[in-house]
Parts: structure tokens; sequence; C-alpha cells
């Protein structure tokens, strides 16, 4: 139990006593602000809160979202969070920096009506039972399991973000584009042998099933992102074991999606075709990528 629970229990006794806003001058949350506010100038801006005002700043970096990422810079997995990559309304994506170049940061908000909807894919999932449903730790708990799941995928040489470490709402993970900016999502793009990428996902679809004893579980053009002619895929939070008593209904969501997605594109993919590859057929053993386990 104990690398659930690596939360600060003195934070939150902070959280409850103090009025909001009035945790910045506290001289502990001073201090450590001063220490990473460099890191932060550019998500700060020139003119500070630039990019958004200060109220969704606040709600992105509150003080426990301060002090995770602060510790992350402690332990050199970030050197500075430089510009959003994507704002939504569970977490927010940055680009940031370290010593070995790019990472992306995903930031989940803390106060989100949206996680009460999530208790259905941590209920039921053997690895996260007994634990309190409490909200933050429900978002804390969420961020492992993305974590875990990337660990698990990458294992089995699937073609995910490479985790590098999480604290708390906080995901470091590897950095998926280039100078010129994130990829695009497949949603954003036309591709030109979109046949070839459905089998190709498909696949990705069936290894895990197969292999990793997952389910994505929100497998869409939306979390598919597009780099040197091959997709990525991303936002693994809510997959799912195999023992999961919804995982099959997951599984069919997903690849009704995909076989939507391809059909769009000109094809007639027949679905319970497509279904029975991903159960049945036998999947390649691929080798595992770095930062599997
Ligand atoms: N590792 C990454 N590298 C680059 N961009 C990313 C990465 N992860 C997420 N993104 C961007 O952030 C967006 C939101 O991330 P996602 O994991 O899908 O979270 P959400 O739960 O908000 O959908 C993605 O659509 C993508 O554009
Ligand atoms: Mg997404």
């Amino acid at each position: 139990m104990s690398d659930e629970m690596d939360d600060f229990p003195e934070l939150d006794a902070l959280m409850r006593a103090e009025k909001k806003h009035d945790w910045m001058s506290e001289p502990r949350f001073k201090r450590m602000f001063d220490e990473i506010e460099d890191g932060l100038q550019g998500v700060l801006g020139k003119g500070r809160y630039e990019w958004v005002d200060r109220r969704v700043f606040d709600q992105v970096f509150d003080r426990s979202t301060l002090l995770a990422v602060h510790k992350l810079m402690q332990k050199g997995k970030i050197e500075t969070i430089d510009y959003p990559i994507a704002r939504g309304k569970e977490a927010h994506v940055f680009h940031a920096t370290t010593n070995h170049g790019p990472v992306a940061v995903k930031i989940f908000h803390t106060t989100n009506a949206v996680f009460k909807g999530l208790a259905k894919y941590i209920d039921g999932d053997p690895r996260f039972s007994g634990l309190s449903r409490r909200h933050r730790e429900l978002v804390n708990i969420w961020v492992r399991k993305e974590l875990r799941n990337l660990k698990r995928m990458r294992k089995h040489g699937l073609r995910v973000p490479e985790p590098i470490d999480s604290l708390k709402n906080v995901l470091v993970m590897e950095y998926i584009g280039d100078d010129r900016g994130a990829s695009p999502r497949l949603k954003d793009i036309t591709i030109d042998k979109p046949y070839e990428v459905f089998e190709d996902l498909l696949e990705f679809v069936a290894i895990n099933w197969q292999t990793c004893e997952l389910v994505h579980a929100d497998f869409s053009e939306y979390n598919i992102l597009w780099l040197d002619g091959e997709p990525w895929i991303i936002d693994v939070g809510q997959s799912v074991t195999r023992q999961h008593p919804s995982s099959e209904e997951f599984l069919i969501r997903d690849v009704t999606r995909l076989v939507d997605w391809i059909n769009r594109q000109g094809h007639s993919v027949d679905l319970a075709e497509s279904l029975a590859r991903v159960l049945d057929d036998p999947v390649p053993s691929l080798p595992s990528l770095s930062g599997g386990d």
C-alpha cells in the first residue's frame, strides 16, 4: 500500500486551515514558490499569467500542485514548464524542459466535477481496491494509474509516451512532437494510407487486450497523435484491466470507434470481424520499449 500513499498529510491540514490565496505568503510556500518561479516563467508569462487569467492559473497550479511540481524539479524530472499544449476539462498538458530535452507534463485539475464520474473506471480494478474515494486521492490514483498503464504498454512494445515520473496530480512523460510543436491528433489530419493505419491501430488494441490484458477505454482519433508517419496512443488513465467487469463493453466501444473512423475514410470494414480479430488473432510479441516494467 505504501507506494500508493505518497501524499503529504501535513499539506491537507494546511489546505483545510488556510484561506484561499493566503498561502503564497506563508513562509514555507513563499520560499518554495520563489524557488520554482524561474521554472514557471514560461507559463507565468512576461506580464504574469499572460496566457490565461489568474483564476485559471490558480485552478491548475494550486498549492498542492506547486508542491508536486517543486518536488519534481528538485528530482530533476522537470526544469522549466514552458507553455500549454492543450487545456482540457480534466487536465492541462504543458511542454516542459529537462536536462535531457523536452517532456510533456500533464497536470490534472483537482477541483473538477468530471472526476466524480470517473469512479466506475477505478472501482472493480483489483489493483486499486481499498483506497479512499476522497476526490483528491481519486485524482492522484488516476495519475498513478495512467503511469502504470503506460509502463505496462511500453513493456509490451506499444507506441505510447514513455512515462517518466508522477507525483500527486502531475504526470511527466515523453513529449510527442518536434521543435515545431506537439504532434497533431489523428482527428486533425488527413493521412495517405488510412487502411494501413487502421491495421496498425487494430493490432494495438489486440496486443493491449491479449498481452497487456488492458483495454484503453477511450480509444479515438482524439487520443492518437501522429508523429513521423506513425500513430502514438495517449491518454490511458481510464484504461482498465481485463478483470474489470466492464472491460468487454469498453473493448467493443473502442473497436467500434476505430471501425467508424476507417469507414469514414471510405472503407467498409466489418465490426464483428474486427472484434474477432482483436480477440482471437495471434498477436506478435514486440520488444519492450524503455520505461516499460
Ligand atoms: N505526451 C504528449 N506529447 C505531446 N502532446 C501531448 C502528450 N500528451 C498529451 N498531449 C496533448 O494534450 C492533449 C490532451 O491530452 P490527453 O492525455 O488526451 O488528456 P485529456 O484527458 O485532457 O484528453 C492531447 O490531445 C495532445 O494534444
Ligand atoms: Mg484525451
